[in-house]
């Protein structure tokens, strides 16, 4: 069994779908293990309530590359095959990405590469786009940037607010998520430049 290593840093309704989905048999895989950066977030409450293995790692005042050899620490003690950042806000640093080869999977509440970093959904509404989404893609050493698994596209209506456009992105977010866990454990993608073909 594919072990998970999943790290976030609030709410955890994307790590939520995922336990729900590990839990119906729909992902292969087990969660090894759960990291939040921050002692508050929501997420590290769930994971525990769940069973769950919950580890708090705070990053406050820390320097990257210490606080990142911590995590490696951490996810390495727990033989983790796949990390999963679900609303991790916190960057990674080079030394991190290199550490675990194209087993880093990223979230983002838009369709990369438009409107990246923080308050996508914000960006999006000010930019004035018709059309915005999520994106699950590989985590490489650059800020929502590796080369992309799963997109899905929400529509923009015209009385949206941030919390009623990142709501429709959220479905689809908890969607998708899943689908590029699948994809990754299952092996079966090549990676051609940016391209992630999938196979059969
Ligand atoms: C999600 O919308 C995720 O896409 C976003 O934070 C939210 C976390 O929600 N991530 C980013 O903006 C990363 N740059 P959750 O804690 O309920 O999963």
């Amino acid at each position: 069994m594919k072990r998970l290593g999943i790290l976030l840093s609030g709410r955890g309704s994307n790590f939520e779908a995922i336990a729900d989905n590990v839990a119906a048999g729909k992902i292969p895989a087990e969660i090894a293990v759960v990291i939040s950066n921050r002692p508050e977030a929501r997420g590290l409450e769930v994971a525990r309530q769940r069973g769950l293995n919950a580890v708090c790692i705070p990053s406050k005042g820390m320097e990257r590359e210490a606080y990142d050899r911590l995590l490696i620490e951490e996810l390495k003690k727990n033989r983790v095959d796949l990390i999963c950042l679900a609303g991790f806000m916190r960057l990674l640093s080079a030394m991190f990405v290199r550490e675990f080869p194209l087993r880093i999977l990223n979230i983002h509440p838009s369709l990369l590469p438009a409107f990246p970093g923080l308050d996508a959904q914000h960006q999006a509404l000010e930019h004035g786009v018709k059309i915005s989404g999520c994106t699950v893609h590989f985590v490489d050493e650059n800020l929502d940037a590796g080369p992309i698994i799963v997109q899905a596209a929400v529509p923009v209506l015209n009385d949206d607010t941030v919390e009623t456009l990142s709501a429709r992105i959220l479905k689809e977010e908890h969607r998708i998520y899943t689908e590029a866990i699948n994809i990754v454990l299952s092996g079966k993608f090549r990676i051609e430049g940016r391209r992630v073909i999938l196979e059969d």
